[in-house]
């Protein structure tokens, strides 16, 4: 089919200008967890909310094999709908993760509370463990990155969670 043709085809369907969600800002899709990490090309909620709420019904399994953050998974379970989200980069899982999964308000306070008294505690001379990556050097600086190695290590420390 030749470009001319395929314009020609194109200038007979009708743009539904419905679906552009044009005016909703950052502050629109940040709703939930949505606003808990940025990804590149993430999905506008809305868009993926019609979608699912139109071509599938409550209990339905939605899969998403190219899931990036999760906006497919989060829209799905607050449309009563299973979901199941796939991705080969495993930042885009862990966010996924924190975006779906429930947690108890009271257990997650006493995690924070618990973890603000462990940061009390930081030093300098403090041992731990620095992450190997060879992109790291270009993303953090040394102290960012021993702060980090310390929060990363009294997360895993915490009781229960
Ligand atoms: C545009 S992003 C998807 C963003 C998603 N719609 C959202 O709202 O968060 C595309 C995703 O495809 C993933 N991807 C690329 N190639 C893949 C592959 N072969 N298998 C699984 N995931 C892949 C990338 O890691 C990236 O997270």
């Amino acid at each position: 089919m030749s470009k001319d043709e395929i314009k020609k085809l194109l200038s007979k369907i009708k743009i539904d200008y419905s679906w552009s969600f044009a005016d909703k800002t950052r502050k629109d899709t940040a709703y939930i967890t949505h606003g808990y990490h940025r990804y590149p090309a993430k999905f506008i909620p809305q868009i993926v909310s019609r979608l699912v709420e139109k071509y599938t019904t409550k209990n339905d399994l939605v899969v998403d094999p190219f899931g990036g953050c999760g906006t497919t998974l989060v829209e799905s379970k607050v449309l009563g709908r299973k979901s199941i989200g796939v991705d080969i980069n495993p930042v885009a899982v862990l966010i996924t993760k924190a975006k779906i999964t429930p947690i108890s308000p009271i257990k997650l306070e006493k995690a924070f509370i618990e973890l603000k008294n462990k940061l009390n505690f930081y030093s300098e001379h403090i041992k731990v463990q620095l992450p190997i990556h060879d992109r790291i050097d270009y993303w953090f600086k040394p102290e960012e990155k021993r702060k980090l190695a310390f929060i990363f290590k009294k997360i895993s420390e915490l009781n229960n969670f």
